[in-house]
């Protein structure tokens, strides 16, 4: 009786093989906004420089290696009969050969790796689109993400708003506990401490909204402390800007305005009743003792700005889709949504109440 070619005991290391391919070539479908193998911006290209010289290196390193031992498997196998090997015991110039490789592997990737410290360690003086690069800074809460724009006037929460080929200053601090600031397509992770400064910078080469998250545990919602950052082009970047700065002109609280938003002058108040329900609402319900909806500058709060609200991709920190029916959700059932959440209601609201509030937070653009 004839056999077939493939013996038996093949099957399951092929079949273990075949998933395993199937398992990896499904990772090769996209898109992964979350991925540092695709870079979209200077700092991260550095980065992913370094990697892929490190893996060309290993794959090289692995050939040889994997090579040499099936060569040594096929080449001396034993037949059966065969008297014991020729037994060795230690080689000076083995054991210098293999101490040397490694050794000389090791310093080849240091050199890239050093070189790439060093270029990421500091600031370019002008972006690639010449102008100087915009200090950006980042206030880390529990838990959402702070972002001000000393030049400009503006604060605002969970949506870093950058224009593109703009070299970006991050000088980042924490409210509260350490966090860690990543975007994985720009730039690596950095911790963000109460007490000290860290910085980090970028230049995004391309437009787009791309995820960033906390990367340090934090507390119990660290996982709910996401954000967005949105990389516009010039023209749509100082539209937004002119966008904070007119919902700036707000007076809010009697707080001193920032030089650049004072300029602009007052808002006339809404004229849709719904809307002007929500902003008496706003104050009188106490939405206002914890939430600027104002972006100028020196205003200091407990909760999220709103600046822009309206319009934002997210809400809750990057979690959320800023529909109605979320909005509705987040106000009513904060804590259930998000327990231990700050964000806790000073005094209850109808229904009613929170159409009146979407309302008017919708009309923040
Ligand atoms: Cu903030 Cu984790």
């Amino acid at each position: 009786m004839r056999h077939s070619r493939v013996p038996r005991w093949w099957f399951a290391p092929l079949g273990l093989l075949c998933t395993l391919a199937i398992v990896l070539l499904a990772g090769c479908s996209g898109p992964y906004p979350q991925s540092t193998l695709e870079p979209r911006g200077d700092f991260a290209e550095m980065v992913d420089s370094v990697f892929m010289k490190t893996v060309y290196l290993a794959t090289v390193v692995f050939i040889l290696v994997e090579g040499a031992l099936l060569w040594a498997v096929f080449k001396f196998r034993g037949k059966p009969g065969d008297p014991d090997p020729h037994q060795i015991h230690g080689s000076t110039v083995v054991e210098i050969v293999w101490t040397i490789i490694p050794a000389v592997v090791l310093a080849i990737v240091a050199v890239p790796t050093v070189e790439t410290i060093f270029s990421t360690a500091k600031v370019p003086t002008t972006s690639t689109d010449g102008q100087p690069p915009m200090k950006v800074e980042v206030i880390g809460h529990q838990w959402f993400w702070e972002f001000r724009y000393p030049e400009l006037g503006i604060t605002t929460a969970n949506e870093l708003h950058v224009p593109v080929n703009r070299t970006i200053d991050l000088r980042m601090k924490s409210n509260d506990v350490i966090h860690s600031f990543w975007v994985p397509q720009f730039a690596g992770k950095r911790d963000v401490f109460p007490n000290r400064e860290t910085r980090l910078w970028f230049t995004a080469k391309v437009t787009g909204e791309f995820p960033g998250a906390c990367a340090e545990f934090c507390g119990t919602e660290h996982g709910r402390m996401d954000f967005y950052l949105m990389v516009d082009s010039a023209p749509a970047f100082q539209a937004w800007v002119d966008r904070r700065h007119a919902d700036s002109t707000m007076q809010f609280n009697g707080m001193p305005m920032h030089p650049v938003v004072a300029a602009a002058g007052q808002a006339p108040p809404p004229v849709d009743t719904l809307v002007a329900e929500g902003q008496k609402l706003f104050q009188s319900k106490g939405c206002s003792s914890c939430h600027s909806i104002s972006s100028m500058h020196v205003l200091t709060v407990i909760g999220p700005n709103l600046s822009g609200i309206g319009s934002r991709k997210m809400i809750a920190a990057g979690w959320l889709p800023n529909t109605d029916a979320n909005l509705r959700d987040w106000i009513e059932h904060t804590q259930k949504l998000k327990p231990d959440v700050l964000m806790k209601l000073p005094m209850p609201v109808s229904d009613a109440e929170v159409t009146a509030l979407i309302a008017y937070l919708r009309t923040m653009r």
